[in-house]
């Protein structure tokens, strides 16, 4: 038996902000941004529920489901627009469905662990389950903090992962979280985002090559093996580096970051969606999937497309 996705979906707010909108209210360029991060420009708006919410419909659709069909749905997100009740507990509502609705939240990993954790379901007799990743970082910055303030945007992504009895598209998984590393980058309740930028950049590509090495040990294959990778999209210079250190050409990477920043629990289903709109990833082809986040944490899995 194994876990087969059969459906994606995004949600994306309407509202566009260009770096020459940020620089006139912060002490910035767009030749900075756009030459230390890859970032053009981020969407801003909505709340998590409702980005959550259209892009759970959108996978349900997508996969030709109905919210009835559905039996878990999980909400990966670090910025829940309440305490409680959970963002899943709401999204379940307004999508229609009556299935038991859960949270996670392991930072701009939250997406990643997400995929494991609906796995770990799935594996233990749940049918089918949707999986929202959904964030909205923007309303959690301090817009008079350059350092923080040009990185972020909003958006959610999901997809629809299936119990199969002959197909499996989750070849290997290497998670991790290093709990000493809190301070690097943290938000506290009614606060906003401090971010020690150098010291997640160096963290967070060794983190990222390390679990992409190890995911892809666990396949069993090499970096020549992979037709396309969906990082997380934070800034491209730690893209760059770690399609360096892996020997992947960057052409085969996917990339947002420069029209959505950086959307947290979203960048990865995002980026994959678009990935298949595009065409980029044909049947039986494999994908490495990494991402990494406060906490610190991070993510990588192989996965085979069916
Ligand atoms: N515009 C202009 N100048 C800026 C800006 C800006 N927006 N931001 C910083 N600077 C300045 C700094 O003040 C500094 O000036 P100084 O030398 O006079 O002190 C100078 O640029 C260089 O600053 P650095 O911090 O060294 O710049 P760096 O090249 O490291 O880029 C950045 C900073 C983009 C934050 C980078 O370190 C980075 O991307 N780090 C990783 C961040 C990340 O991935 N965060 C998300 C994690 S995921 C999650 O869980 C939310």
């Amino acid at each position: 038996m194994g876990v087969r996705f059969t459906g994606w979906g995004i949600g994306i707010p309407d509202r566009v902000v260009t770096n020459d909108e940020l620089s006139l209210t912060l002490d910035t360029s767009d030749a900075w941004i756009s030459e230390r991060t890859g970032i053009r420009e981020r969407r801003i708006g909505g709340t998590t529920r409702t980005l959550g919410a259209t892009a759970g419909a959108a996978a349900l659709e997508d996969a030709g489901l109905g919210p009835s069909d559905i039996d878990f749905i999980l909400v990966a997100t670090s910025t829940p627009d309440r305490m409680a009740p959970s963002t899943a507990s709401m999204i379940q509502a307004d999508i229609g469905a009556t299935c038991p609705a859960l949270d996670l939240n392991a930072a701009c990993s939250s997406f990643m662990y997400g995929v494991r954790v609906a796995q770990g379901l799935i594996e233990t007799g749940t049918k089918r389950v949707l999986l929202i990743g959904a964030d909205r970082l923007t309303g959690w910055v301090d817009w008079s903090d350059r350092n923080t303030a040009v990185l972020f945007g909003d958006g959610g992504g999901a997809c629809v992962m299936e119990y199969s009895e002959d197909v499996n598209d989750i070849l290997s998984f290497s998670l991790g979280t290093d709990g000493t590393a809190t301070e690097i980058l943290s938000c506290h309740h009614g606060d906003t985002f401090t971010m020690d930028g150098r010291e997640v950049f160096r963290r967070a590509v060794r983190a990222v090559v390390d679990s992409s090495l190890e995911a892809l040990e666990g396949a069993g294959l090499s970096a020549d093996d992979l037709s396309l990778i969906i990082p997380h999209q934070a800034n491209i210079r730690i893209i760059q580096a770690v399609a360096e250190r892996l020997g992947i050409s960057m052409d085969k990477a996917v990339i947002t970051l420069d029209r959505y920043g950086n959307t947290s629990s979203s960048s990865i289903p995002l980026a994959f969606d678009i990935a298949r709109k595009e065409g980029r990833i044909k049947p039986g082809e494999y994908a490495l999937l990494t991402g990494f986040g406060a906490g610190m944490t991070w993510a990588s899995s192989i996965i085979r497309w069916s």
